[in-house]
């Protein structure tokens, strides 16, 4: 069943890449992310290709699928991930820093009910610690979701409950696969909103970003509160801060007349990709960037 894209946004053109499907894209993040980019990364590769940066910056990071694939696949010297996220933020300045008895520990684990709710009710001592905590939870909640009240997946994969999404030697190889590439990856635990900027102001046209922020209440996936512990930014601002920036962008959205407004402000060109969610509904989400790229 299919529901017609929102009227907001259907002024726009239809990328000509279609969204990929996610099977067919490495998976690199050890990390479930909801609002996960996999799908996006035909444009990615497109967009880097053409653009030629040395240093990419994702300010709102996640799972880092985006920053990983660049890192991975040559597409760029360096990239920097920022996450305001504490839990997740500890996770990937162990990866980053000492991934090897992150990759023991998971290489050890089974996750029961009782053992993940043991884990989620302690008190972290420490990075190591944190970090793990955030993998298990990430991996055992339902649909990865880590936001406050998020429940654990009940039937899981296959009726597998809990266990359903923990492949420890596949989470192993993932780490040691980010491992090559720790000189290439800088992570900051931090609000982009601040951190963006003078960060981009540093690199002048050497970086362009990737924007994936939380999406806004009236888009089709209703991100908001249920899926982060930080969901909620100033669209307008970051609107404003990426037309004043010189370094070029590739930012997503839903396809909120909010944001279709502001893409008209500043004059910036947009694309419609077609998602299928879990219901088969197909919803637009918008790729938008500078310069036309995708139409
Ligand atoms: C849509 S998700 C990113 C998903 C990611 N692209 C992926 O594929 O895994 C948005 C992320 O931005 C983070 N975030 C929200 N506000 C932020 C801020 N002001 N600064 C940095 N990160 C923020 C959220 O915690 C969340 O992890």
């Amino acid at each position: 069943m299919s529901v017609p894209p929102s009227s907001a946004c259907s002024a726009f053109p239809l990328s000509r890449l279609p969204a990929v499907n996610v099977a067919t894209v490495p998976q690199r993040s050890p990390l479930r992310y909801p609002g996960g980019k996999t799908w996006l990364i035909p444009h990615i590769r497109e967009w880097l290709a053409n653009v030629q940066a040395r240093v990419l910056v994702e300010p709102f990071a996640g799972g880092g699928i985006v920053s990983l694939t660049a890192v991975m696949e040559a597409l760029v010297d360096q990239a920097i991930l920022i996450e305001r996220d504490h839990d997740v933020a500890a996770f990937w300045h162990m990866v980053l820093e000492n991934g090897a008895p992150l990759a023991e520990r998971i290489r050890h684990f089974t996750p029961t009910r009782e053992l993940v709710s043991a884990l989620e009710q302690s008190g972290v001592r420490c990075v190591a610690e944190h970090a793990f905590r955030t993998l298990v939870l990430n991996r055992t909640k339902r649909a990865g979701i880590l936001a406050p009240g998020a429940s654990s997946m009940r039937a899981g994969e296959n009726d597998k409950g809990i266990v359903s999404r923990w492949y420890p030697d596949t989470l192993v190889a993932r780490l040691q696969a980010i491992g090559e590439y720790v000189d290439k990856l800088t992570f900051f635990e931090g609000d982009s909103m601040r951190l963006l900027e003078p960060l981009l102001r540093g690199w002048g046209k050497d970086a362009v970003a990737f924007l994936d922020p939380p999406y806004t209440a009236a888009g089709g996936k209703k991100a908001g509160a249920r899926l982060y512990a930080y969901s909620t930014i100033d669209h307008a601002a970051l609107f404003e801060m990426m037309a004043r920036c010189k370094s070029d962008f590739l930012m997503t959205y839903d396809g909120a007349p909010e944001i279709v407004a502001l893409v008209e402000k500043y004059q910036f060109q947009a694309v419609r990709v077609e998602m299928k969610n879990a219901h088969h509904h197909r919803l637009p989400e918008l790729v938008i960037t500078r310069e036309r790229r995708f139409s």
